[in-house]
């Protein structure tokens, strides 16, 4: 009998994952990685936050069985993720929430259901997107085209063209993906009247909103990061959401995040619920326990609820603190160009503006490993690494 894999073809590498592999190999001491996504503290570390230690206590003391979730997962889960994201911008009725793996888990059951729903649709993503977002779309059987976003500097937005792609090229019906703060990969974000009038355009146009939350409290605080989502939400009664407690808890390999759909009416969103079970149970068949138990424990205590505010205040006072040192020492470092943007931009990623050429040049001479597009994990600097950063960057550009 013929192989069947005989002519089966390696499938490309994961660009990130590809450079951390090469990073690892780098025998070079003072080498410095900052195409990962993660969060580091100022020692390089990615550490458990004490909340989710003492959540863990908890729970080994306190659960009683690993039984399996429902298809939906926990319900103290999905309603205390729905209060943190939504706040009181919608009615808890008019939201059909599922727990899911992570905020991939979320994007791709929120692909299922609107593939299944709405399969002629197109969704619209910004040029440039998080990358996995075209893969989980296609896989989903989703057409997908990008509205433009930055602008020719590469490092901040470009809303009018943005807006006119919204106007001019997609059809009503099709779906429009947002960041609803630290976007990645640039950390360009919209301003609240940007939010608004995006709004508008969507609701005149007949287009659907799907917010992508995986960074709340990296920006500017838990409620302000998400301000945009629901600005949207006082113009348009329809939305669709993924969200993910990897980042702000720290919990990335726990796999904790939601997929939602906010409809017009209690009605609609029993129907949609049932729509993504359906595509939760044809996926993994129900989430895992561990993640979503321990934000729930966190958010049931006040005292954890607490404990948690305060380190992600750290995390992001971090994240901001380091994007002020960089611009300081880019300065110092010799760099000509004035990289003050990267105090405008949110969150954990920073389009630097760096050539692909440059990128190389940085890894290939100095150990520094950056995305060709020139994005940069902001917490991956640190105050040891952030005087050999600027003066290599300086010389790249020199
Ligand atoms: C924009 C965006 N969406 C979703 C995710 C997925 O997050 P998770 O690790 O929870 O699957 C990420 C993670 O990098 C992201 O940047």
């Amino acid at each position: 009998m013929a192989s069947m894999f005989e002519t089966l073809r390696a499938a490309p590498p994961d660009a990130i994952l590809g450079l951390s592999e090469a990073f690892q190999a780098d025998p070079n001491p003072e080498k410095i990685n900052l195409a990962v996504g993660v969060y580091k503290d100022a020692a390089g570390r990615t550490p458990v936050l004490e909340c989710v230690k003492r959540a863990e206590r908890y729970l080994l003391d306190h659960e009683t069985t690993k039984t399996y979730l429902g298809i939906d997962g926990l319900a103290d889960y999905r309603d205390l993720a729905r209060q943190l994201v939504f706040g009181d911008a919608v009615e808890a009725d008019r939201v059909a929430m599922v727990q899911t793996p992570g905020g991939t888990g979320g994007v791709r059951v929120a692909a299922d259901f609107l593939a299944s729903h709405m399969p002629a649709t197109t969704v619209w993503v910004s040029n440039p997107t998080w990358e996995n977002h075209i893969n989980v779309f296609s896989a989903a059987g989703l057409a997908t085209h990008a509205y433009r976003y930055l602008d020719a500097s590469k490092t901040g937005l470009d809303f009018p063209a943005m807006l006119e792609d919204l106007e001019t090229k997609s059809r009503p019906g099709d779906v429009v993906l947002l960041h609803a703060c630290c976007h990645n990969p640039t950390g360009v974000d919209l301003l609240p009247d940007q939010w608004r009038q995006v709004a508008e355009v969507l609701s005149a146009r007949g287009l659907l909103p799907m917010v992508d939350f995986a960074y709340q409290g990296f920006g500017d605080g838990l409620d302000k990061d998400a301000e945009g989502l629901r600005t949207l939400l006082t113009v348009c009664d329809e939305l669709v959401l993924a969200s993910s407690f990897s980042k702000n808890f720290g919990l990335y390999s726990e796999r904790v995040g939601t997929a939602a759909v906010v409809t017009r009416d209690a009605g609609s969103a029993a129907a949609a619920v049932s729509q993504l079970k359906r595509a939760v149970r044809a996926n993994y068949s129900n989430p895992p326990r561990h993640g979503a138990a321990i934000v729930a424990t966190v958010l049931t205590d006040l005292e954890l609820t607490n404990l948690w505010h305060q380190e992600l205040e750290q995390m992001r006072e971090r994240i901001a603190q380091t994007r002020q040192r960089l611009v300081e020492a880019l300065r110092g470092g010799g760099a000509d160009r004035d990289f003050s943007f990267l105090l405008a931009q949110k969150g954990m990623f920073s389009y630097t503006g760096l050539t692909p050429m440059q990128c190389d040049l940085l890894r290939n001479r100095y150990g520094i490993y950056i995305v060709g597009s020139g994005r940069i994990n902001v917490a991956g600097v640190t105050p040891d690494n952030v005087e050999r950063l600027c003066e290599a960057i300086g010389q790249v550009l020199g």
